[in-house]
């Protein structure tokens, strides 16, 4: 069925600008009485609904929400889909985590039912929570990737995944071999990048678990097809990072071991970060890469609290993530108002609007998407939400009580999840409906 010209009327919110470098006040764009407009699955226009109205033709069809605001679909730049069925594990560090937790649950990905049945939920678990685009690690079976990509085809969402490459330093059952990690990494871009909105990521798990030939390999497929994306961990946990000295001795720190095998780059998004330092987050902004800053996920696992300040200072890309299943939600919101503590707890001051901007417009600057999603400027796609502020008797109380926009958005954060969000346009299309 074509889509035809349809109007959205509702008070609507975008970020423009990031708000550390050009101010708060200039970072967004406000319409309380607004109007976005939608044509073939991207966005046309929007504005006051006022001036906008008079321009349309009088019988075109207007959604119209009370008490909403319509906000982009928001971007997790870090979520592995084998996690799903592991949130809140008890009790473990990263490392021990891993063997004890993860790595027995990613292991059932290579059976299709399994990772079909996972990728169904996961997939309306994202779009439950409002989240429109995802940077996703899938497990070292190429099957985890093609049930993901299926399932996100189905409903033409912009979506970047990859197989795990993972050769060292895990179980059997878990492990490839540089050489087939390879093969089967080059099999996966060939079926999926660039088909409809969905891309390709190159997904070494991370140095210890990785050989500097399957390292090397990594390399060599970002030099073959320029324009794929390259996703994975750093400087997370105090012990991971001195195993990665144990590991690679001959290199001067963590981030090098990934520097020296060409993995960095603008479409290089580095989860976590949380112990980086000066040096490193300069090199990472020198080059273009990115971080995922994933609060549940640091503080459930202990990780530690990620320096924002210094990210800004470094004008770094900085996007959001929910790290599930080392994160404890899929709802950005949620990690949003866990952004908040760690920031308190380091005597810093999140705004809402630079937490807008991190799940939608950063998320995109991170992926270098910000001329299709992250913000509803015309031509954009129209991946888009509405929030509801009568979701909880608590919520609907509480938001009477703000004064302007930003109070708003700041309760929004705070007491908002998968129920704040009422629906899921991902190309113009209805993908959920709570
Ligand atoms: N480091 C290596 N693998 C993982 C993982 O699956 N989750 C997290 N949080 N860190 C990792
Ligand atoms: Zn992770």
């Amino acid at each position: 069925m074509p889509l035809t010209r349809k109007a959205y009327r509702a008070a609507i919110l975008h970020s423009i600008a990031d708000p550390a470098e050009v101010g708060i006040e200039a970072s967004y764009e406000y319409f309380e009485d607004g109007l976005l407009v939608v044509d073939g699955g991207k966005i046309s226009a929007i504005g006051h609904a006022s001036e906008l109205l008079p321009t349309l033709p009088p019988d075109i069809d207007i959604n119209h929400y009370q008490d909403a605001l319509i906000t982009p679909g928001f971007i997790d730049t870090h979520i592995h889909l084998p996690q799903t069925g592991m949130v809140g594990a008890y009790g473990e560090q990263l490392l021990d985590w891993l063997n004890t937790y993860t790595f027995p649950c990613e292991s059932q990905f290579g059976d299709k039912a399994h990772a079909d049945e996972v990728a169904d939920i996961f997939v309306k678990e994202l779009l439950r929570n409002g989240t429109t685009t995802a940077l996703v690690f899938g497990s070292v079976h190429p099957q985890s990737v093609n049930s993901f990509f299926e399932a996100a085809e189905k409903l033409d969402l912009r979506m970047i995944a990859g197989k795990v490459m993972m050769d060292r330093n895990a179980p059997d059952y878990l492990t490839d071999t540089a050489e087939s990690s390879y093969v089967e990494s080059k099999a996966l871009i060939e079926r999926w990048h660039g088909k409809g909105r969905l891309h390709y990521a190159v997904t070494p798990r991370f140095a210890p678990t990785s050989t500097p030939e399957q390292l090397t390999l990594a390399g060599q497929l970002l030099t073959e097809y320029p324009d794929l994306y390259m996703q994975t961990h750093i400087s997370e946990n105090l012990k991971e990072i001195e195993w990665v000295k144990e590991l690679f001795p001959e290199r001067k720190g963590y981030l090098d071991v990934y520097d020296h095998y060409k993995l960095l780059g603008e479409r290089s998004v580095f989860a976590h970060g949380v112990h980086l330092c000066d040096d490193e987050c300069a090199r990472l902004a020198q080059t273009g890469s990115a971080v995922s800053f994933c609060p549940t996920s640091n503080l459930f696992l202990g990780s530690g609290l990620f320096n924002l300040p210094m990210a800004e200072k470094h004008k770094l890309n900085v996007g959001l993530g929910t790290d599930v299943g080392g994160g404890t939600s899929f709802s950005l919101l949620q990690t949003l108002n866990e952004a908040y503590k760690v920031m308190q707890l380091q005597g810093a001051r999140l705004s809402p609007f630079k937490s807008l901007y991190l799940a939608t417009l950063g998320g995109a600057r991170a992926l270098r998407l910000e001329d299709k999603i992250g913000n509803l400027q015309p031509g954009s796609d129209a991946d888009f939400l509405v929030l509801d502020y009568n979701a909880t008797p608590l919520l609907s109380y509480r938001l009477k009580q703000a004064n302007n926009i930003a109070e708003t958005l700041f309760v929004l954060m705070t007491l908002g999840d998968d129920r704040t969000v009422q629906q899921t346009y991902a190309a113009g299309a209805l993908v959920h409906q709570r």
